[in-house]
């Protein structure tokens, strides 16, 4: 385990079995799709989540990035998620699929869910590995999430703290003292 971390929460065997469970329920909500639809990686924390429901789904998706970002290099939400890059491809009239490592505050998901809407969407399917409900600001929530933790930090497998720690093939929480000494 990294020397930062206190504890894992999620081991990568835990993490696989996620994986299989979203991909599973996202195969059974698309299985009478007449077009493949649109999945959609919110990056840079849902990156490994994202690759791996995508790899592990029997139905036929098609694949596009957006960079957003609201926490910069702090703990805590600026609460304007800013679109550092775009989609490629036009969601209109498409079933799109919106993968999250994590529902903190929901400013992220509502403004990605208002975007995705507003360029007139067919559907809106938001799956994410993380909930932390005890952090909400904005009523909204994942169709589909797999995990609800407290508030924790919580990093790795995607998840940051400062841009670090995301590489890492498990989630553990954070020490205290590696982001209250900055
Ligand atoms: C994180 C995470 C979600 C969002 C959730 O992204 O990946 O997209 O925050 O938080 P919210 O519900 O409070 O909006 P961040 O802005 O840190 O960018 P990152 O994905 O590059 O880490």
């Amino acid at each position: 385990m990294n020397k930062d971390l206190e504890r894992i929460v999620l081991s990568e065997k835990e993490i696989a079995q996620m994986v299989k469970s979203a991909a599973a329920w996202l195969d059974e909500k698309f299985k009478n799709a007449d077009t493949p639809p649109l999945a959609i990686s919110v990056l840079k924390g849902s990156v490994f989540f994202y690759c791996d429901v995508v790899r592990a789904m029997q139905t036929s998706v098609q694949l596009d990035f957006m960079t957003v970002s609201s926490y910069g290099n702090a703990a805590e939400s600026s609460g304007v998620p800013k679109i550092v890059m775009d989609l490629a491809a036009s969601v209109y009239d498409r079933d799109v699929i919106l993968v999250e490592d994590i529902v903190d505050s929901g400013h992220t998901l509502s403004r990605m869910k208002d975007l995705i809407l507003g360029r007139g969407a067919k559907s809106f399917t938001v799956v994410t590995l993380f909930d932390k409900p005890s952090r909400r600001k904005l009523p909204i929530q994942a169709d589909y999430s797999c995990c609800e933790i407290g508030d924790e930090f919580i990093v790795g497998y995607g998840l940051d703290y400062a841009q670090q720690y995301r590489s890492l093939p498990y989630v553990g929480i954070l020490k205290r003292e590696i982001y209250e000494k900055k």
